[in-house]
C-alpha cells in the first residue's frame, strides 16, 4: 500500500481467532490497534473532520477543541498535524499518560480537568470546561464526539462494514459502549441483518449509560458519568456490565495465553463474552471489536501497584475470579 496520508492506512482486515476461548463456539478479535495512531478513534477523528470541511467550518490553521479519555485526543491530534488544523485536547487524570505524550508528539494543546463532577466522572467537568473556552473563542471549532452524528457514522460505514466486508456476519458481535460511536454505529449498520446477528453493548460497573448508577472508574475508554446525545436506549442491542477487576483479569490472561496484548475495554468486551458463555450455542462465530492494543496501558491494567492501588488485590486473584470462573483459558 501507498497512501497520500496516514490516515488512508487505517486497517480495517484485521481479525484473529482465540483458539478455545470457549468450548463450543468460535471467538474472533477485531484487531483496530493496528491503525495508524493505534485505535479505532482515527475513524471517528477522520469521519469529523472530513465533516466539517465539508461544511466549510475549518480553514487551514483553525483550532479544534475536544474532549477525549485518551485515543480520540491521539487521533485527532495525529490528524490536525496531518491536515495543517491546531488541536487544543481537554482531559483528566484518568487518561492515559502515554496518550497524552503522544498528543503531545503531534503538537497539540493539552488542558487537564482535575475536578470531578457530580456523577463522580470528569466528563461533565470537561464538557463545562469546552463551553468556557467557545465562549470565550468563537473560532475555536468543536465537534463533540458525544453528540456527533458523524461519529456514528464512521463505524456504521466503516467497522461495521468492514466486518461484513472482511469475514460475514457473525452470530455475536461484541461492541464497547464509551461515546456510543462504534455500538450505534454498528447497530445501524447490522440492521438488515438483525435476524442473524446479535449485537450485545458492552460497559464498565459505574457508567451511567446504560441506566446504572454512577460510581468511580479507573480504567479509560469505556464508560460515561454522562449519557452521551448519540446514545439511543431503544436501539437494537443486548447491554451487559462488567467490573474493572475482570477487565484486568481477562486482559491478563489473553496476553498469557494468546500472546496479544490488548487494551483494557479489549479485555472487558472479552469478558462480557465469557459472561453470556452459557447462551453462545455451539458452533457459533462471535466477534469482539479490539478497539487497541494494550502497550498505553502497561503502566495500568498490566502493573501489579497499580492494579492493587485502583482496582484492588481481588483482581490479580484468578481464583476468586467473579466471571472469568471455570474452564475458559483455564487449561
Ligand atoms: C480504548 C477505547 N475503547 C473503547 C472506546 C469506545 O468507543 P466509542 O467511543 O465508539 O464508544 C474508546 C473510545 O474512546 C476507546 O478509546
Amino acid at each position: 500500500v501507498i497512501a497520500d496520508r496516514m490516515d488512508q492506512m487505517i486497517n480495517g482486515f484485521a481479525f484473529v481467532e482465540l483458539p478455545a476461548f470457549a468450548p463450543g463456539f468460535d471467538t474472533f478479535v477485531k484487531l483496530e490497534g493496528l491503525n495508524p495512531a493505534g485505535s479505532i478513534k482515527l475513524k471517528t477523528a477522520r469521519s469529523i473532520v472530513r465533516s466539517l470541511e465539508r461544511r466549510g467550518l475549518l480553514r487551514p490553521g483553525s483550532r479544534i477543541v475536544e474532549s477525549t479519555s485518551g485515543n480520540l485526543g491521539v487521533a485527532l491530534a495525529a490528524i490536525g498535524a496531518a491536515c495543517g488544523y491546531c488541536v487544543t485536547l481537554v482531559v483528566d487524570p484518568n487518561a492515559n499518560k502515554r496518550s497524552i505524550a503522544a498528543m503531545a508528539a503531534f503538537g497539540a494543546e493539552i488542558v487537564v480537568v482535575t475536578e470531578r463532577d457530580a456523577n463522580g466522572g470528569y466528563l461533565g467537568s470537561r464538557i463545562r470546561r469546552i463551553l468556557a473556552m467557545v465562549a470565550d473563542d468563537p473560532d475555536l471549532v468543536w465537534p463533540n464526539q458525544y453528540a456527533n452524528e458523524n461519529n456514528v457514522n464512521a463505524h456504521r460505514d466503516s467497522t461495521a462494514e468492514e466486518i461484513l466486508a472482511g469475514f460475514g456476519a457473525p452470530d455475536w458481535l461484541f461492541v464497547g459502549a464509551g461515546t456510543t460511536g462504534t455500538l450505534m454505529g454498528c447497530v445501524k449498520r447490522f440492521g438488515p441483518y438483525r435476524d442473524r446477528t446479535r449485537i450485545v453493548g458492552v460497559d464498565a460497573v459505574g457508567s451511567v449509560t446504560f441506566g446504572g448508577p454512577a460510581a468511580t472508574r479507573n480504567i479509560p475508554g469505556l464508560g460515561t458519568s454522562r449519557v452521551p446525545e448519540i446514545f439511543d436506549a431503544s436501539a437494537d442491542f443486548e447491554p451487559v456490565m462488567v467490573a474493572e477487576a475482570d477487565t484486568i483479569r481477562m486482559c491478563r490472561r489473553i496476553a498469557r495465553t494468546y500472546g496479544l496484548l490488548l487494551g483494557g475495554s479489549s479485555g472487558t468486551v472479552l469478558a462480557a463474552v465469557h459472561q453470556l458463555r452459557n447462551r453462545i450455542s455451539p458452533g457459533q462465530r462471535v466477534m469482539v471489536v479490539s478497539p487497541d492494543l494494550g502497550d498505553r496501558y502497561l503502566d495500568t491494567v498490566y502493573n501489579d501497584a497499580w492494579v492493587i492501588e485502583h482496582i484492588g488485590a481481588e483482581a490479580l486473584d484468578e481464583q476468586r475470579d467473579s466471571v472469568l470462573g471455570e474452564g475458559v483459558l483455564s487449561a
